[in-house]
């Protein structure tokens, strides 16, 4: 297993399960050479969204990194001030020229705007079937969420991107996805950073002779689900693909599994503030 490992979708399409998260990482240089700097320790997934205002870096990076595109795995999000059909396509066509790409590999909705989810996921279902996009899917998505959009959706999505750590292992949600054969994926997998002193993840840290983040990271990939930890840092970088080496055992899953306190770094997508995109 490697940083190319990849898991399928329901539609074939192969995602790998580790990727570069650049939320906050600068426009211009700082994202460019993060984006390089991950495509040369192996990386091929990077996330990123109109929101974070950092695409037009990311494109440049990819392009001048030499790296086939089929070997990339690229994902982007509409935001919520873009929301509804119209603006989603135009939205879609913004982000495509700015990563300078022909196609993305997924496009999700970034978070579940009232009364306009619906509409923005038929423009994405449109630019499937167009081709424009391999593959699609949502984020921050509850199961009531899913449930609604499934009521009315064409096409299933294939991933639901949530905030997703051992303090917020929302449980329920992943065997939902599961069951309905939607890719869980973990934004915040380090929680950004917040616990990786944790007492319990140390002592097993210790134990696998890791540290902690990866620890953490391995936890999801026993879980099934795909992660997008974010560093701009070289050495970061390589110690968070650096998973793949170890397995974890039922005891000490079960120890992170019970880390969990409900406890979120971002926003409850159930209180999220819509207003100003309704
Ligand atoms: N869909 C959504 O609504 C949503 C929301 C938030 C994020 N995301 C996506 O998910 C990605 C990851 O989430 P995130 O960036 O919020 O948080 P994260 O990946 O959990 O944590 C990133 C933070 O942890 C630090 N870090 C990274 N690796 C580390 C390591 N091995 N040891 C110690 N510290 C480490 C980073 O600092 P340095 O950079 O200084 O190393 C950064 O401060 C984002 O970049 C974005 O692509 C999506």
């Amino acid at each position: 297993m490697s940083l190319t490992s990849t898991t399928t979708l329901h539609n074939g399409v192969k995602l790998p399960w580790l990727g570069l998260g650049v939320y906050k990482v600068e426009k211009g240089f700082e994202v460019e050479q993060t984006v390089k700097t991950a495509l040369n320790l192996g990386y091929r997934s990077i996330d990123t969204a109109s929101f974070y205002e950092n695409e037009e870096g990311v494109g440049k990076a990819l392009s001048e990194s030499g790296i086939k595109r089929e070997d990339l795995f690229i994902t982007t999000k509409v935001w919520n001030s873009q929301q509804g059909y119209d603006n989603t396509i135009k939205a879609f066509n913004e982000s495509l020229e700015k990563l300078k790409l022909d196609y993305v590999d997924l496009y999700l909705v970034h978070w579940p705007v009232p009364g306009k989810y619906k509409d923005t996921y038929r423009a994405l279902e449109d630019l499937y079937e167009q081709g424009k996009v391999r593959a699609i899917g949502v984020s921050n998505f509850q199961i009531h969420h899913l449930e609604d959009l499934m009521n009315d959706a064409k096409i299933k999505p294939m991933v639901n991107q949530v905030e997703f750590h051992p303090q917020l292992f929302q449980e329920d949600l992943l065997q939902f996805c599961k069951q309905n054969d939607i890719q869980l994926e973990a934004w915040g997998p380090l929680a950004r950073g917040n616990y990786l002193d944790d007492p319990a993840l140390t002592e097993i840290a210790t134990k696998y002779n890791k540290t902690t983040a990866q620890v953490i990271l391995r936890w999801d990939y026993q879980h099934g689900v795909v992660t997008i930890p974010k560093s701009t840092k070289i050495k970061r970088q390589e110690e968070n693909a650096n998973i793949f080496d170890f397995t974890l055992t039922d005891e000490d899953m079960n120890r992170i599994d019970a880390l969990n306190q409900n406890k979120r770094t971002g926003k409850h997508p159930d209180e999220f503030d819509y207003s100003p995109y309704l």
